[in-house]
């Protein structure tokens, strides 16, 4: 392993995708240098793509462009929508009238399971796992509840073996006729683990079971087949990997075998544009995605979308998953060479296999917390998971290889001046 700047630098001068940074905006702030002693004005070393991604010059235009819409009184019927949908369904493998743009991913969460969990007869359960994303663990234990069953017998979590990651075939040996759904994550937020969705899919098929994924990790930076896998449903945040502002407009897909089932939560956005403005009695849902809409979205939070997804799939979402993937590893290998030793005791808590990884790295220590907040006021922005991991996100269409190597130098100097100790175990919220 080349561990020096030089290689780094090479690395970046051969990245096909370099030329993109310059479109985002990297913030500027005052913060300390690598020996700890002085504040500089400087751009920080953004780590943190897979909670919420840069603005980009594309976004910003989007954004205006919907502001002239707005104050014109042309923004109705600008297609936006459409468009953005079209291009979330190539991210995804689908057709684009089994994506819609809307909502956020809880609220999809809760249309989709209130229309596809129905229990009938032996088939009460939904089966989910322990390290999803507390939201949709909250969102399923709801909806049982909704249905007027007992959580407690109806919401089956499988176990995690070590804490980090879900064996697929634990998730497979819980599947049986008890089971209604299946819902799970495509990427774990802690951990970084990806599912093989194909597999996990297939296997519940061959249960009868209707299975659907949380993809917030993963679209954007991860290529799905949904269609040729044959999931049920999906949905996906638009704020991470995709980089479309703080709370954009969520996704969700609908298998096009289920066009036609009866959404779980009705609302005048689930018509079609053609029979919406109609305002009849009777609710006639859309014959495609769209009916699991439930209200209008704002169009604001639609804008940005229009720029950061036309900048993915310009890229080539093969491209953004082959760099992802290099870049990653590159600092995979740095901490093992250079960090998991003595004094450091830096750890990757990641599975390691291409195959088995999302977007981001689980870098882990016994001080994550405190490592955290001593490399934030360094201009370093990662984000702490407890108990032990600090995320480190290297996003392909903006961060570059000597910016993850400067960071890595940054995870050394906390530990060599003792630096986190300054800091509080104690420290609660959002970091
Ligand atoms: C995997 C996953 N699912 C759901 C959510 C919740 O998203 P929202 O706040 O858009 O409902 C998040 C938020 O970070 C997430 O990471």
């Amino acid at each position: 392993m080349d561990t020096s700047i030089k290689y780094a630098k090479k690395l970046d001068s051969e990245d096909p995708l370099a030329e993109y940074r310059s479109r985002f905006y990297i913030p500027k702030r005052e913060t300390l240098d690598m020996d700890g002693e002085r504040r500089w004005i400087k751009p920080i070393l953004y780590m943190d793509g897979n909670s919420l991604g840069l603005c980009s010059s594309d976004a910003e235009e989007e954004v205006i462009a919907e502001l002239r819409r707005w104050k014109s009184l042309t923004s109705r019927g600008s297609g936006v929508t459409e468009k953005i949908q079209e291009m979330q369904a190539k991210l995804v493998g689908a057709e684009p009238d089994e994506v819609a743009i809307t909502a956020g991913a809880t609220v999809n969460i809760h249309s989709l399971v209130s229309t596809f969990y129905q229990p009938r007869g032996r088939r009460t359960k939904i089966l989910a796992d322990e390290l999803n994303f507390p939201s949709d663990n909250y969102a399923l234990w709801g909806q049982v509840r909704l249905k007027g069953r007992d959580p407690e017998e109806d919401l089956v979590f499988v176990r995690s073996r070590d804490g980090r990651t879900i064996q697929e075939e634990d998730i497979i040996a819980a599947m049986n006729d008890e089971v209604a759904v299946c819902h799970l994550p495509s990427v774990y937020y802690t951990s970084g683990q990806l599912l093989d969705m194909r597999r996990l899919t297939e296997a519940a098929h061959d249960h009868g079971i209707i299975i659907g994924f949380d993809c917030c990790h993963s679209v954007g930076v991860v290529p799905h087949y949904f269609d040729e896998w044959g999931v049920d449903y999906a949905l996906w945040c638009n704020y991470k990997y995709m980089n479309g502002s703080s709370g954009a407009i969520a996704g969700l897909y609908v298998n096009r075998k289920h066009f036609g089932t009866m959404p779980g939560l009705p609302g005048w956005w689930g018509n079609s544009w053609s029979n919406r403005f109609d305002f009849e009695l009777e609710f006639k849902p859309a014959e495609d995605a769209q009916a699991y809409c439930i209200g209008g979205s704002s169009s604001l939070g639609m804008a940005p979308l229009m720029g950061s997804t036309r900048m993915i799939l310009d890229a080539g979402l093969d491209n953004v998953r082959e760099k992802s993937l290099k870049i990653t590893q590159y600092l995979m290998d740095i901490i093992d060479d250079e960090l998991s030793v003595e004094p450091y005791g830096y750890g990757v808590g990641n599975p390691r296999e291409p195959e088995r990884r999302g977007g981001h790295v689980a870098v882990e220590h016994v001080e994550a917390k405190r490592i955290s907040l001593a490399l934030r006021d360094r201009g370093v922005l990662t984000d702490y998971r407890p108990p032990t991991t600090i995320r480190m996100t290297p996003v392909p269409l903006y961060t570059s290889y000597e910016e993850v190597w400067t960071v890595v130098q940054h995870l050394k100097a906390v530990i060599d001046y003792g630096e986190y100790e300054k800091y509080s175990e104690e420290q609660r919220g959002m970091f």
